[in-house]
C-alpha cells in the first residue's frame, strides 16, 4: 500500500549489468514494483521526457546519453515513496551521494548517474504515464 514514484535505470547502469543488483536494492528497501519495462528511448522521446531541462547547458548531452542504450522504467509503491526513494538513490552527483546509496555504488558521473527518481508526487504520475498505459499501471 502507499504512494507511488517513478524510476528509470539509466543506460550506464543497464549497460554495466547492474539492473538486477539495483532492482534487488529497491525491493529490499521495501518498494513494491507495480510496473516494469525495458525500452530504448529515441533522442526525440528522451528530449520530451527531459523537456523541463531544455534551457540547461547539459540538455543536449543528457538527451544523447539517455538515448545511447536501453533503460528500465518502473513504477514503485511504498509509504512516502518519492522522498524515501530519493534517499535510497542519493544525490544527483555521485561524488556527493551518501555511502550505501544506489548512485554512490553504481553511478559513474553527474550525467551517467545510474538511476532517476521523481522529485514530487505530481511528477511521479506524469513520468509514469509517459511510459505506461492505464492498463499497465495496476
Ligand atoms: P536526474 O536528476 O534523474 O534528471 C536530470 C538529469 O540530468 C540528472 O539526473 C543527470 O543525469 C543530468 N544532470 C543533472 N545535472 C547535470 C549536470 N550539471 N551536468 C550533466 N548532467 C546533469
Amino acid at each position: 500500500a502507499g504512494t507511488r514514484t517513478f524510476t528509470m535505470i539509466k543506460p550506464d547502469a543497464y549497460g554495466s549489468g547492474n539492473t538486477g543488483a539495483i532492482t534487488k536494492m529497491i525491493e529490499e528497501a521495501g518498494f513494491g514494483i507495480k510496473a516494469m519495462k525495458l525500452t530504448h528511448l529515441s533522442a526525440g522521446r528522451a528530449g520530451q521526457f527531459y523537456a523541463v531541462h531544455k534551457e540547461r547547458p547539459f540538455y543536449n548531452d543528457l538527451v544523447t546519453y539517455m538515448s545511447s542504450g536501453p533503460i528500465v522504467a518502473m513504477i514503485l509503491e511504498k509509504d512516502n515513496a518519492v522522498e524515501d526513494f530519493r534517499k535510497l538513490i542519493g544525490a544527483t552527483n555521485p561524488a556527493d551521494a551518501a555511502e550505501g546509496t544506489i548512485r554512490k555504488i553504481f553511478a559513474t558521473s553527474i550525467e551517467a548517474n545510474a538511476i532517476h527518481g521523481s522529485d514530487s508526487d505530481e511528477n511521479a504520475e506524469i513520468e509514469g504515464s509517459f511510459f505506461f498505459s492505464g492498463l499497465e499501471k495496476f
